[in-house]
């Protein structure tokens, strides 16, 4: 275990169960339509929408959206930035915006009234995530993956400073490391 983890929430096996149960209901759910957009919210869903990807068996396209929220901290700012577009028009798609975590809400309820706006066929979210303690926006999320509690964590494309997005499970960050950082 990397040594600046406290403990292992969630283990790799875990995470690709997990994602194999998402796939299937994915599929189901959209057997009727003709293609499936994914979105990408960069850059922690990286791991997470690729796994996802290869367990969805109808028609995908995939794209990829930045925003960033919270910088160096570990605290949703509440401002909400667009760093990155994406490509392609969305307009009468079938979209489903993949996320890595759930926090606030706030990130998510911003970016689908940004996307709403451009008038998708349907537009669903699949979070790998969720800290249901924390929500302070109201957002709806239709394929969830694990609820965890109020911990920070990393691993599997969640960050803190930009590392740790390698590692292939889900643990809880040493609270001693962010607090050398947080003044
Ligand atoms: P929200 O706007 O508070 O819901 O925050 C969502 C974003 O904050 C996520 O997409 C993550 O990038 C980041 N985030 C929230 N909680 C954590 C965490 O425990 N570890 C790493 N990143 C997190
Ligand atoms: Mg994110």
């Amino acid at each position: 275990m990397h040594p600046d983890i406290e403990r292992i929430l969630i283990s790799a096996e875990d995470i690709q169960a997990k994602i194999c149960e998402l796939g299937r209901q994915i599929s189901r759910d959209y057997a009727d339509v003709k293609e499936v957009l994914l979105i990408g919210v960069l850059k922690g869903c990286v791991m997470f929408i690729v796994d996802l990807a290869r367990q969805i068996d109808v028609p995908i396209t995939l794209d990829f959206i930045a925003i960033s929220s919270y910088g160096q901290s570990t605290e949703s700012s509440g401002v909400v930035r667009l760093l990155k577009d994406l490509d392609t028009d969305i307009t009468g798609r079938h979209v489903l915006i993949v996320e890595d975590i759930i926090d606030s809400g706030l990130t998510l309820a911003y970016l689908q009234s940004q996307l709403e706006r451009r008038q998708p066929a349907s537009m669903r979210i699949c979070a790998l995530l969720n800290k249901p303690e924390r929500r302070i926006a109201d957002v709806h999320v239709d394929y969830r993956g694990f609820g965890i509690p109020n911990e920070f964590v990393v691993g599997y494309g969640l960050d803190f400073g930009e590392h740790y997005r390698n590692l292939p499970y889900i643990g809880v960050l040493k609270p001693e490391i962010y607090a050398q950082t947080s003044t």
